[in-house]
């Protein structure tokens, strides 16, 4: 049977989606591991269908997935020449469906919900998790709720009503709001799949899995990832902790974790050698994906980070933003300022160690530019004006 298991604890609890915290520490639950013999099954179609042995589900249907995962695994020769760095590659996950990793932890959670013949789910989100659960929903034909914050911005609005949730901005905290939305999912059956679901979780896995494959079945040495509530990290790092148990690969990739120095309470933690993070205060950065002051998996992605030997840092909005620019013009990835944190603390890094010439790096890019086109006053975009007559002449200045 499945259970919920605690990594403080290590006590395994009953599955229960309404509430995923350990009743003794408070901690996010995750799905216990299951001892059944795995396979991969490249033939199939769905990223999901060829990963479905190591999700914690009976069977995939077809129609609840909008084509999610199998996203390209980019070269980043450009990057690799001007920095010195050995092979480079940007798993670019702004190449699903609705724009971000998200979707492959939606469809999973709503394979859950299906199952469990829940009508109504909900998620609380500052951008991408609102998008892709209320898209999910709509295929799913199920009702869906999505919280966001009073200050969340029209375009971002916009991305997640077009599917139709009911949709509430709300006053008050954030992170009481995320945990008051289990109260209301349980109280009228709505299931909230937030950040740490640990269906959603599970669903992070297969970047993990994919990876691997397209790297000739072999694991990078190094993972860069931004990290928010921490749901991502921890999904992968799991996927490549089974590639290790069923012995598919000797060692774990070092995982390095990113977070905007303006709301960093995890590197803070990470720096100060401190099992638990405190609260971040006055958190403030363009990357506001990722500003999540309060993460509710933190302290998990502290201890599997510290046991992986990896690491988490901090990077500035000055960093990010030149990454994000180098991205677009020398690599042609537009990516938003949460998935340029992963080259810039690259960067930071590779001034103070050195990698292996053969040592694979992959960058996590999580979400697409296009969606945080509100957050980039910041950006100065050259276009030049012209009547047509002049257009010609105006180019022969340009090139000249
Ligand atoms: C683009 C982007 N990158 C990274 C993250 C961080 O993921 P997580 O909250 O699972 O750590 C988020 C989500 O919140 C995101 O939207
Ligand atoms: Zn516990």
């Amino acid at each position: 049977m499945e259970h919920f298991e605690c990594l403080f604890c290590r006590k395994k609890y009953p599955v229960d989606v309404f509430h995923p915290f350990c009743p003794s520490c408070s901690e996010p639950l995750l799905v216990a591991r299951s001892r059944r013999p795995r396979a991969f099954h490249l033939e199939k179609e769905l990223a999901i269908e060829k990963c479905l042995d190591f999700l914690p589900l009976p069977e995939i249907v077809p129609h609840l997935s909008l084509g999610e995962g199998q996203t390209p695994l980019i070269r980043l020769s450009r990057t690799m020449k001007k920095f010195g760095l050995p092979p480079l590659y940007a798993k670019n996950e702004t190449a699903n469906p609705t724009a971000s990793f998200k979707d492959r932890g939606t469809v999973v959670a709503v394979h859950k919900a299906i199952s469990l013949g829940l009508k109504k789910i909900g998620t609380v989100s500052t951008g991408n998790m609102a998008g892709s659960t209320a898209a999910y929903a709509a295929k799913a034909g199920l009702r869906s709720f999505v919280f966001v914050k009073e200050d969340t911005s029209r375009e971002k609005i916009f991305s997640a009503g077009i599917y139709g949730p009911v949709l509430f901005t709300v006053r008050g905290d954030y992170g009481r709001l995320f945990r008051q939305s289990f109260e209301i999912g349980k109280k009228f059956g709505i299931y909230f799949m937030n950040s740490v679901d640990p269906y959603r979780i599970e669903g992070y896995k297969v970047t993990g899995y994919e990876t691997f494959f397209q790297l000739g079945s072999r694991p990078p040495r190094y993972i860069f990832v931004p990290v928010s509530a921490g749901g991502h990290l921890i999904g992968l790092l799991r996927a490549f902790q089974d590639l290790t148990s069923e012995g598919l690969i000797k060692k774990c990739p070092t995982f390095v974790g990113v977070q905007a120095r303006g709301c960093s309470p995890l590197a803070r933690a990470f720096r100060q050698k401190k099992a638990t993070f405190s609260r971040f205060s006055n958190p403030k950065t363009i990357a506001h994906a990722i500003s999540n002051p309060n993460p509710p998996g933190g302290n998990i992605v502290l201890k599997i980070v510290r046991e992986n030997g990896g690491m988490i840092l901090g990077v500035s909005d000055t960093e990010i933003l030149k990454a994000q620019r180098w991205l677009a013009e020398q690599e042609g990835i537009f990516c938003d300022p949460a998935s340029a944190t992963t080259l810039a603390g690259l960067l930071q890094l590779s001034k103070k160690m050195s990698f292996g010439a053969r040592d694979q790096i992959v960058l996590v890019i999580t979400g697409s530019g296009l969606k945080t086109l509100d957050d980039m006053d910041t950006f100065k975009v050259n276009a030049q004006e012209s009547s047509l007559e002049s257009l010609a002449n105006k180019i022969e200045t340009v090139l000249s």
